[in-house]
């Protein structure tokens, strides 16, 4: 056990308890100053470094509101949607709760795609800050979960239908998905199983894979350091005691910074929650204000707007599209065999590879492809550390070029998702199919673009002026 601290001659009250704390619970100190006030976090972080802590705050805001929305939600298909209505009239607040809950997910996934923007623009994904990346995919996946089985517990026609056809895409899966799909609904429609399962996974199997992902994320990213928008390693540098010479300790330092992103936050979120908590129908679907019929399908389905983009993916992927997928993996693999100094075995690798996939493409139907797209949109975010062969990290120091590229990739991205939103029409799935390969290609292609251009010298220390 380590040595027991006294408490200075006449010191306060509130020194006395802390040193009985201290020599009781010293675990509980020391992590304070490895993560907050002996945390030496870059001194010349940016607003986009606000949104790690406004995520954590989101979190926050959903988990304290969903508790008190459990308080009196049902998760029974025959009175869910009127326990909501029960929230939202009678209960005293409750529709505060609600709102602060159903604006909370727009606003999670708002603050999250920024927050990887960050990270994509800065090079933070890059080594040492692999894992930390991962950590935050995985997030982004357990929080699409998260928010899809959220989104089906009031039981309205925009849940009802959204789920429906969501599952229905698990049974396009070769072999195995008519048992997948039933499986994940407990039953051959969505009904009162599926409710009470998506209800068990949403307000708590996810919400501590959440808490631990986050855990886990902040961990790894306090072991390496953190990235910052130059790109520049602080830890190269470092005075006698060890301490980075651009490093500043994270309390008080960004506590208070932080503080006027949460202030500009909280401004544009209670803007939302008490002018427009739907936001024209974005953040609440209008068609989820009528109850659940099965015998009823809406005109128009769609997911909430933060799952288009990928819906819209998944509905680019027609008959055509996989024909031109075939072609560009046959032309794929020509140009690798002619142009990419490839070994003998390697060309005859390449050149199997490209034909098994072909057929591949060709044997199985568009709408399981649609679903193969959809979900590859997302996993392969989780490669992008090494499809990154960039000698800079940060954009600051990448070719001009490069800047206008990742403006074309959200534009894209933008594009996508208002097309996700959009009944389906030619004109739109065209622009769909071309966001679409824009979207993998900007990945795949990354090892190659991403090493070519003028790049800049990063400077040896991080660029700051005092303000
Ligand atoms: C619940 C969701 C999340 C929370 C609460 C969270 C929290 C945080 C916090 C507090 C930081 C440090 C402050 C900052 O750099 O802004 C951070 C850093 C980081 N996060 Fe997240 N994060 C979440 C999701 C994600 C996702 C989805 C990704 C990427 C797919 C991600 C990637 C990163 C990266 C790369 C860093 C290091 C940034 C740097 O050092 O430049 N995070 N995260």
């Amino acid at each position: 056990m380590a040595e027991f601290k006294e408490a200075p001659a006449g010191a306060s009250a509130l020194t006395q308890a802390t040193v009985w704390l201290e020599n009781r619970f010293p675990t509980a100190f020391d992590a304070y100053r490895v993560h907050m006030s002996e945390y030496y976090a870059p001194k010349n972080f940016n607003w986009m470094y606000f949104f790690g802590s406004l995520a954590m705050l989101v979190l926050v805001i959903q988990i304290v509101t969903g508790i008190f929305l459990v308080m009196h939600y049902k998760p029974d298909a025959a009175t869910a949607f009127a326990s909501v209505e029960y929230i939202m009239r009678d209960v005293p607040w409750g529709w505060l709760i609600r709102y602060m809950h159903s604006t909370g997910a727009s606003a999670f996934f708002i603050v999250v795609y920024l927050h990887m923007w960050r990270g994509m623009i800065y090079g933070s994904y890059r080594k040492p800050r692999e894992l930390v990346w991962i950590f935050g995919c995985a997030i982004f996946l357990a929080l699409m979960a998260e928010a899809f089985m959220g989104y089906l517990l009031p039981w309205g026609q925009m849940s009802y239908w959204g789920a429906q056809v969501i599952i229905n895409l698990f049974a396009a899966i070769p072999f195995v998905g008519e048992e997948l799909a039933i499986l994940i609904r407990g039953d051959y429609v969505v009904g009162d199983a599926t409710l009470n399962r998506f209800f068990s996974f949403h307000v708590i199997a996810v919400p501590l894979v959440l808490l631990g992902l986050v855990v886990a994320h902040l961990l790894a990213l306090h072991d390496v350091g953190s990235n910052n928008p130059d790109g520049v390693e602080i830890k190269a540098k470092k005075d006698s005691r060890g301490i980075p010479l651009d490093g500043i300790p994270f309390h008080p330092y960004y506590t208070v910074h932080d503080m006027l992103g949460v202030g500009v936050f909280l401004m544009a979120f209670s803007a939302i929650l008490f002018f427009a908590p739907e936001l024209g129908g974005y953040f609440l679907e209008y068609n989820n204000f009528i109850p659940a019929d099965p015998l009823k399908t809406p005109a128009h389905i769609a997911p909430v707007w933060y799952f288009t983009p990928y819906y819209s993916m998944l509905r680019a992927t027609t008959d055509v599209m996989v024909n031109w997928l075939v072609g560009l993996t046959l032309v794929g693999g020509v140009l690798a065999i002619l142009l990419g100094g490839l070994s003998a075995r390697g060309k005859v690798a390449i050149g199997i590879a490209a034909v098994v996939f072909a057929g591949l493409l060709k044997t199985f139907d568009a709408k399981f492809w649609g679903v193969v797209v959809m979900g590859a949109a997302v996993l392969i975010l989780f490669a992008l550390p090494w499809l990154d062969r960039s000698p800079v990290k940060s954009i600051r120091y990448r070719p001009r070029w490069n800047f206008w590229l990742y403006l074309v990739f959200v534009v894209v991205f933008l594009v996508l998702g208002y097309l996700g939103i959009k009944p389906p029409s030619e004109t739109g799935t065209l622009i769909s199919q071309i966001g679409t390969l824009f979207y993998f290609g900007f990945f795949l292609l990354m090892p190659w673009w991403s090493r070519i251009g003028e790049f800049r010298p990063v400077p040896e220390r991080v660029r700051f002026q005092a303000h």
